[in-house]
């Protein structure tokens, strides 16, 4: 495949994002977990804070969970800043703070999965690999004019391409390629608008010469995905003399495992097996303030309440965000009611 154009394009538009200016190992391994599941734009108001609090690998290794949960505020999904500690704390103890340079070595290592251990290998070390994330498993497929399913049919395809040689030309480097590649995905190549006319890749690109880019690669047949699944939940406000805030500490295996959040019920759901809160039960008192928020596949309508009583049953919490792990749920409502 002829990358040429494409690498020039992503490098002269995005050689400043803040993990490409200085490259570490292990500040690739920071900012490919951040990437995983949030936004190129939110990652880069976060990434050099972190650094800034965890310098390096050991420490990190050697922060509590609590500590590096609350400097991972504002990227969502908290497991992978569990998953990024462990990683620390494996790298440090098991390989003398030393990459392996493998993908097959790295993935042994608790914390780091497929995606992370090839993004290491083609990013961070530049070795011929390919980190085939949803952005790449897309331009691929539409370049390629692919027709398996989106999901594991297309990803081994896709990997398979790589395999017999078909997408990285010798000469070229593994990280400009990949990382240009995530770019395209990201800029022109999105998965509901494709602007063909501006793209690097649009002389070589079957579904752009099919006419039907958008149509490429195929949804999967699996439409239980795609349905909406929505909770009104109340969330009880409540503080003590002392102006300490009830709430409750997340369990592992929970939901936002390790995390705060105010005592939280479920007025309504259109989802049976919702359980993850129990029923509120009674006369709901007046609301105080209403927001969206979403997890995974659920969206919410939060309605905080205010109660003086009932309390007792809970913890109570100073209203500290640099010490108590509040959910950013809560973070949001301890905020707007200035409590923060
Ligand atoms: N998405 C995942 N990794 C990325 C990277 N290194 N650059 C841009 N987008 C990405």
């Amino acid at each position: 495949m002829d990358s040429k154009t494409l690498i020039d394009w992503s490098k002269r538009e995005f050689h400043h994002l803040p993990w490409r200016k200085k490259r570490s190992l292990y500040g690739t391994l920071v900012s490919e977990i951040m990437l995983q599941q949030t936004t190129v734009s939110t990652v880069r108001g976060k990434f050099e804070n972190f650094l800034k609090r965890f310098p390096t690998l050991e420490s990190l290794a050697s922060a509590s969970e609590e500590e590096v949960c609350i400097e991972w505020k504002g990227l969502g999904y908290y497991r992978r800043a569990r998953l990024l500690r462990a990683a620390a704390i494996s790298l440090v103890k098991d390989c003398n703070g030393e990459f392996p340079n493998h993908v097959s070595e790295l993935k042994k290592l608790s914390g780091i999965g497929d995606y992370t251990a090839s993004a290491l290998v083609a990013i961070g070390m530049d070795q011929a690999e390919l980190a085939i994330d949803a952005n790449i498993e897309r331009v691929i497929a539409r370049v390629f004019l692919l027709g398996e399913e989106k999901g594991p049919k297309l990803h081994k395809k896709v990997r398979e391409l790589f395999i017999n040689q078909e997408l990285l030309s010798d000469g070229v480097s593994a990280r400009d390629f990949n990382e240009a590649l995530m770019d395209l995905g990201r800029v022109y190549c999105q998965a509901r608008r494709a602007e063909c006319l501006q793209c690097p890749l649009s002389q070589i690109c079957g579904a752009r010469m099919s006419g039907e880019p958008l149509a490429f690669p195929r949804e999967s047949d699996n439409k239980m995905k795609n349905e909406k699944l929505s909770a009104t939940l109340v969330r009880v406000l409540t503080l003590n003399s002392r102006g300490e805030v009830y709430g409750v500490r997340r369990g592992e295996g929970e939901w936002l495992a390790g995390q705060i959040e105010l005592p939280t019920y479920v007025l309504s759901t259109n989802d049976e097996k919702f359980n993850r809160y129990p029923k509120w039960e009674g006369k709901l008192p007046s609301e105080l303030w209403r927001l969206k928020s979403t997890i995974t596949k659920y969206s919410f309508d939060n309605i905080v309440v205010r109660l003086e009583t009932d309390a007792r049953e809970f913890e109570a919490w100073p209203i500290d965000a640099k010490q108590v792990n509040f959910s950013s749920v809560t973070l949001k409502i301890l905020r707007k009611l200035t409590l923060v």
